[in-house]
């Protein structure tokens, strides 16, 4: 990635989901911008490769978990002495119909996205307190924001994020820590695994005509995570060529 838009020189941003996808797309840009990264993933292997890749610390990291979320926010706190910038993206699908969803289909995708954002920007709180700011940028859907077919366990816990960027942002305002959201749309693992006749039904109702590449999330990322957007804050900015309007 070319395109640095921020100086993020001096600044620690840990990025979940950080082994493939929009995660390791952003770390690369926050890095390459010149912030220390760690990269979080529930994928060890994977997410040590990714690292190294892009000059970034690999990080194991369960984000359903908090004893792993703590950990790796001690550490890099330990080694960078500070934290500037959360992204909370890690995900997974767990797609069906609500009615031949399993408790345990239910609860983990709960747990992930929804649990995930809350126990890392929980952990982050007391670094950004003490720092007197922060970022933390969420990662919604277009299914959090008008639903999906087979995803009432994703669209819910995506809905939720929206709600909890809101109060986040409302409750640390004080603190000089923004809280928002982006709503991505890109071409990943995560859209593999849907089927090509139902990608391709999808990519006609984009108004751009395509997914885009996960390089394209950066921007965006990039510019919520800046000092020069400190006066924006509980806003869902949609990067999905205008799907969602
Ligand atoms: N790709 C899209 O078009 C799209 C659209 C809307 C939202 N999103 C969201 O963007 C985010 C990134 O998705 P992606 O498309 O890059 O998917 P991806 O599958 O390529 O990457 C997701 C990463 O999250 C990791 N992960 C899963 N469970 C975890 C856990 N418990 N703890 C830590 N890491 C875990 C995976 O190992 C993987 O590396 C997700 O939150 C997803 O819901 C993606």
């Amino acid at each position: 990635m070319g395109n640095i838009s921020f100086d993020f020189t001096g600044r620690t941003a840990i990025v979940t989901g950080g082994a493939r996808g929009i995660g390791l797309e952003i770390g690369r840009h926050l890095r390459a911008s010149g912030a220390a990264v760690y990269l979080a993933d529930i994928d060890e292997a994977a997410v040590g490769e990714a690292a190294a890749e892009i000059g970034a610390t690999g990080a194991r990291m369960d984000v359903s978990d908090s004893e792993d979320v703590e950990r790796v926010v001690a550490t890099a706190v330990e080694e960078t002495g500070r934290l500037d910038i959360v992204v909370n993206n890690a995900g997974l699908l767990r797609d069906g119909v609500l009615w031949k969803t399993s408790d345990a289909d239910w609860d983990l995708v709960q747990q992930v996205h929804l649990g995930g954002a809350f126990r890392l920007t929980r952990a982050a709180v007391p670094h950004f307190r003490a720092q007197s700011g922060g970022r933390v940028i969420n990662v919604t859907s277009y299914s959090g924001l008008h639903g999906n077919v087979g995803q009432a366990n994703y669209s819910a816990a995506k809905a939720g994020i929206i709600g909890f960027t809101k109060t986040a942002a409302k409750e640390l305002a004080r603190f000089g820590v923004t809280v928002n959201a982006i709503s991505p749309n890109a071409e990943t693992r995560m859209i593999a695994s849907i089927p090509a006749d139902k990608l391709a039904e999808l990519a006609t109702g984009i108004p751009l005509g395509r997914f885009a590449a996960p390089q394209e999330m950066c921007a965006a990322v990039g510019f919520l995570a800046s000092e020069e957007a400190g006066y924006i804050t509980g806003a869902v900015l949609p990067v999905d060529g205008g799907m969602s309007m």
